[in-house]
C-alpha cells in the first residue's frame, strides 16, 4: 500500500480521474470497478471534462459498481445505477450493455450475486477498482466483522452507515434501505490495482485506522493492506491523523511512478 497527500479535495479528487483516464489510455478495453458516494462526484465530473474537452474515449471499457440498494421501487432515483447514469454514464461515449451494478431487485438475491461474481470473472476480472470509505471503515458495504475472504453477498447496513448516507434519502435515516448486495473484500482484493479516495476532516480518523492499525475485519478498509498494488489518495484534511505523512509526502515528491502527476 502507498498513501499519497494532495493539498486540497480537487487536486486528490484530480489524480484519481488522471490516474483513471491514463488506464483508459493505455487499455481502452480496462475493466474498471466504481464506487459511489459523494467524495466521487467530482472524480466523475473531471472524466467528464476529459472525455469531453480531451476526447477520452470510455467506448471500450467494462464497468462493474461495488455495490447497490435492494428493494428499492423500480426507476427509484435513490438507486447507485442512478446515481452512475446521472452523474457519469449519460454524459459520456460507454457502451450502457457494459456497464454493470448488482441488481437489488432480483427475485433471488443470493442468485444475483452468484451471477455478478460470474459475471466479473468473464470479463477477465476488474483492471482498476476505484474505492471510496464510509464512517465505519468499510469499502463497498463491507459492515463491520465482513470476512475478509468474502464474496459479493447481501449485507445489513449498521447504524452508522444508515445515518452516513441518510442524506442521499432527504435526510431521513428511516428511508434509507436496511440492505445492499455488495461485492465482497474478497471480490475486491482480487482486482489488479486499487485506488481509494478520501477527502475531508470527517474521514480522517477512519483513514489513519484503515492505513496505518492492524488488518481486522471490524475495518474492512484495512484489509487493502494485504493488496500489493493499493494506493490510498488523501487530501491534507484527512490525512491530519496519520503518522508517517513526512514518508508518504516523499514518495510523491521523489519516486518516478508519480512524475508525470506533478
Ligand atoms: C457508500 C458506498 C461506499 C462509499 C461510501 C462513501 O456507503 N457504499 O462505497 O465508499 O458511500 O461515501 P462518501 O463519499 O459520501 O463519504
Amino acid at each position: 500500500m502507498e498513501v499519497i497527500i494532495r493539498p486540497t479535495t480537487d487536486a486528490a479528487a484530480g489524480l484519481v480521474a488522471a490516474l483513471v483516464a491514463a488506464s483508459v489510455r493505455e487499455n481502452p478495453r480496462l475493466v474498471v470497478g466504481f464506487a459511489t458516494g459523494r467524495t466521487m462526484e467530482r472524480v466523475y465530473a473531471l472524466l467528464v471534462r476529459e472525455h469531453r474537452e480531451h476526447g477520452l474515449s470510455f467506448a471500450g471499457i467494462t464497468t462493474f459498481n461495488l455495490d447497490e440498494y435492494t428493494g428499492l421501487p423500480a426507476g427509484s432515483t435513490d438507486t447507485y445505477r442512478s446515481y452512475m447514469h446521472e452523474r457519469f454514464f449519460r454524459h459520456i461515449d460507454i457502451n450502457p450493455a457494459n456497464t454493470h451494478l448488482p441488481d437489488g431487485n432480483a427475485a433471488d438475491l443470493d442468485a444475483e450475486c452468484a451471477a455478478y461474481e460470474e459475471r466479473i470473472a468473464a470479463a477477465g476480472g476488474i483492471d482498476l477498482q476505484l474505492l471510496g470509505i464510509g464512517a465505519v471503515g468499510h469499502i463497498g458495504f463491507n459492515e463491520p466483522l465482513s470476512a475478509l475472504r468474502s464474496r459479493t453477498r447481501v449485507k445489513a447496513l449498521s447504524p452508522k452507515t444508515i445515518e452516513q448516507n441518510a442524506g442521499a434519502f432527504g435526510g431521513d435515516p428511516n428511508k434509507v434501505p436496511r440492505r445492499a448486495i455488495t461485492m465482497g473484500v474478497g471480490t475486491i482484493l482480487d482486482s489488479r490495482r486499487i485506488l481509494l479516495l478520501a477527502t475531508g476532516t470527517d474521514k480522517a480518523e477512519i483513514i489513519a485506522r484503515a492505513v496505518e492499525g492492524p488488518v481486522t475485519g471490524m475495518i474492512s478498509a484495512s484489509a487493502l493492506q494485504l493488496h500489493s498494488r493499493c494506493t490510498v489518495i488523501v487530501d491534507e484534511t484527512a490525512a491530519v491523523r496519520l503518522t508517517e505523512q513526512e514518508y508518504y509526502r516523499w514518495i510523491f515528491d521523489n519516486e518516478p511512478e508519480w512524475k508525470a502527476y506533478q
